[in-house]
Order: structure tokens, then sequence, then C-alpha cells
């Protein structure tokens, strides 16, 4: 299969000097590059600004802000069968970033902000018959139903509810504890392991869809 994947934060600028961002260290979408990887597959993957390697025999792609990923995401559609979207990506960023750096003595700057593309919501109405899509939901309170609707709203095959409040899991840890949803209304949750645990079985139950779709 062609494996598009996306991880790490988003970068949003504030002027030239100052962005804002989240925690998103890549680690889970790296492990998952790799994993898909280590399973037989072709990938390509869309990092935002990480301090990670990059991965063995995996074609990077690197971009800072949610308009370049959601751009490098559509330059690579066509080619892909399955895009796993872990990235954070921002919801919001400046309206008007400065195009120069702004002076602390001219006081604390009032930040007019807008939405940031939504890239799987943008993409989800372009997905084609047997392509597989899988997103990620980060929470801080592991809401079963905010998981069901991000599947649907966002024309998702597999969702990975990932529980973001504990520091053994979710953002910049090396473990993660992820609960599975399908479009079937299946829910698969696994114990806390390792990322590059949690990124084989998620690959795993991407080629498990892929075997009931054809
Ligand atoms: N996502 C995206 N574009 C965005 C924000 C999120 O494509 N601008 C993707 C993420 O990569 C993830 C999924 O949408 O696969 C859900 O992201 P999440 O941050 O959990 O949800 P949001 O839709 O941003 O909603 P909220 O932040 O309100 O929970």
């Amino acid at each position: 299969m062609n494996v598009l994947v996306t991880a790490g934060p988003t970068r949003e600028a504030i002027d030239p000097v100052r962005f804002v961002s989240n925690r998103s260290s890549g680690k889970m979408g790296t492990a998952i590059a790799q994993a898909a990887r280590a399973a037989g597959h072709t990938v390509r993957l869309i990092t935002g600004p990480v301090a990670l390697p990059p991965p063995a025999d995996v074609s990077l792609v690197r971009v800072t802000s949610a308009a370049d990923m959601l751009a490098a995401v559509e330059k690579n559609l066509a080619w892909c069968d399955w895009l796993i979207m872990a990235a954070a990506v921002a919801d919001w960023r400046p309206r008007h970033p400065a195009s120069h750096k702004l002076k602390k003595a001219d006081g604390p700057p009032c930040i007019e902000w807008e939405p940031a593309p939504d890239i799987l919501a943008t993409i989800a109405p372009r997905k084609k018959p047997g392509q597989l899509f899988c997103g990620f939901a980060a929470e801080t309170r592991p809401l079963v139903r905010e998981a069901m609707r991000k599947l649907r709203d966002k024309n998702l095959d597999l969702l990975a509810l990932n529980d973001v409040s504990q520091h053994d899991r979710g953002f910049e840890a090396d473990t993660n504890a992820l609960t599975f949803f399908d479009a079937a209304g299946q829910r698969q949750p696994l114990p806390l392991a390792p990322k590059s645990v949690c990124a084989a079985q998620l690959i795993a139950r991407m080629e498990k869809l892929h075997a009931k779709k054809i």
C-alpha cells in the first residue's frame, strides 16, 4: 500500500520570530511511519517541526503551518491508499501575522484569530473508493461521543482516541494508550504500550479494514 502519514505539531506565525504551536513531539506519527514501512508498505511522512531523526526508507516532507500541511496532503492525496493523520494541526492562527518583529515597548499585542484549515474536514469529501482515512482524537476527557463525532464528521474509517491528560501517554511521552473506533461502530481499547507497539497495532488494524473492503 501507499501510506501517507502526518506527524508533529504545526506552527502559526505571530511575527517573524514568534509563533503559536502545541506539545506534539511527532513521536506517534513517526512510529506509525516506521511501523508501516516495517510491514512492507511504501511510506511518505509529512511532518511539522520536530526534533526527531527522520525514519529510514520513508520519504519525508517537512512543513511548518497548517496551510503548508494541507497543501502537502493535497499534493499526495491521489498517490495514497491510506492517509493516517496523526499530526496535531492548529485549530486557530493569527489572522494578520506581523511582517516585522513586534516590539516589547509597544505593549502586549492584541491578536485577532481565524480558523486554521481543518485538513481532514477539507479533504474528507474527496476520499476515493478504496482509500482508507485514519484520524486521531486528542482529548483530555476521553469522550466516546466526541470520538464518534470526529469519525463521522471527518469521513474516517478508523479513529484513534488518544487520552492526552496523563504524563505516560499522548503528547511527548514514549508510551501511549489508544482506543480504536471504526466506521462499523466497533470499539477496541488497547493497553498502555510503547508508541512503536501502538503504531504496529494501528497498521495491523488498517490492514484488517483494507482486507474487509476488498
Ligand atoms: N485535524 C486536521 N486539521 C486540523 C485539526 C485537526 O486535519 N486543523 C485532524 C487531526 O490530525 C486529527 C483529527 O483531525 O486526526 C482530530 O483532531 P483533534 O485536534 O482531536 O480534533 P479537532 O477536530 O481539532 O477538534 P477539537 O480540537 O475541538 O477537539
